[in-house]
């Protein structure tokens, strides 16, 4: 059912630790899996079979509201096992390593983890070590590779496409994993991405990445189809990256006023949590543009194709 274009392209991997790696093929084929999916949740028995007797693992070293419960559920509705394990209830408070809760697991015939790391790194480390289906839920400021895979399926999903579109992704790009994984997944898809933040909130060497910067969204937000917020992630801050909050939020803040300046069918994103009103004021947050919520959505049907994906490539022997 999902993998409707399997006679013209096999799918290869058995993790997905990154969205770098991946060709545009490759983008676009976890895509139209996803869309295969996005039916099981509209069904009365939300439930398909395809990781029945499988266990997949939520291995997270990090706080998580959607990714976590977005996992749990899709793997869910594939009748997979699963097992919740975060670092505050677990023997990593004792002291364990992440390699060692990770194979004693693996000794419990687990099949898929997914894991969320404050190291970068982090999965690909897991997957060179354990023998289970490894999916990256977020590492460091390295990548978010189901983010990234669920914004550029809302933005295909409401756009038609991702070719020739404007994007701006605003805000603490230095600190944003999802700013990276996005980054690569609009520009494979062939969007031009514009990375707009105070200097301070670059990341280092942005001239290699292929994307635009702009140090000022009032330049920027009448020319972009789609505008990505991030949140300003305070836990990962050395120092004092802009001189107050309210000067953060005047210059690059996405407010009722700003909007008026921007094209009328311009979407409006945010991976979430938001910070109402510092990077996005509310009313624009549950504004007539804002996809906030369908992209929490469409993050179901994502993570059932990359859970079902990973899974059929290591029964193929990948
Ligand atoms: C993001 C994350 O954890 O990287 N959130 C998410 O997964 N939806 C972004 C953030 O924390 O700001």
């Amino acid at each position: 059912m999902a993998a409707r274009k399997s006679k013209q392209f096999e799918w290869s991997h058995k993790h997905l630790l990154g969205l770098r790696e991946l060709t545009a093929e490759e983008i676009s084929f976890i895509l139209d899996t996803a869309v295969g999916f996005e039916q099981v949740s509209t069904r009365s028995v939300k439930k398909a079979p395809p990781l029945r007797g499988k266990v997949v693992v939520n291995l997270f070293f990090e706080d998580s509201t959607r990714t976590r419960n977005s996992f749990a559920l899709a793997a869910g509705r594939l009748s997979a096992d699963i097992i919740e394990f975060t670092k505050k209830d677990s023997s990593v408070s004792k002291g364990e390593t992440l390699l060692d809760t990770a194979r004693n697991l693996e000794a419990m015939g687990i099949d898929i983890v997914v894991v969320r790391h404050s190291a970068g790194g982090a999965p690909k480390f897991l997957s060179r070590n354990i023998n289970a289906c490894v999916v990256n839920a977020g590492d460091g400021f390295c990548e978010h590779p189901t983010q990234g895979l669920l914004d550029v399926y809302t933005i295909r999903k409401i756009k038609g496409t991702l070719d020739g579109l404007k994007i701006a992704i605003v805000g603490d790009v230095a600190h944003s994993r999802v700013a990276r994984s996005d980054m690569w997944a609009m520009n494979k898809l062939g969007a031009e991405v514009t990375f707009v933040g105070p200097p301070t909130l670059m990341p280092a060497r942005v001239d290699e990445l292929p994307v635009k910067v702009s140090y000022c969204l009032d330049d920027v937000i009448d020319k972009v189809d789609v505008i990505n917020m991030l949140r300003i992630q305070f836990e990962r801050l050395g120092g004092n990256p802009f001189p107050s909050i309210r000067e953060y939020s005047h210059y690059f803040g996405l407010t009722v006023e700003r909007m008026k300046r921007a094209k009328s069918d311009i979407l409006v994103m945010h991976p979430g949590p938001i910070n109402r009103g510092l990077e996005i004021e509310s009313e624009v947050a549950d504004g007539k543009n804002s996809v906030i919520l369908e992209q929490v959505t469409n993050g179901l049907a994502v993570r059932m194709a990359v859970l079902f994906l990973v899974n059929q490539a290591a029964a193929q022997g990948n």
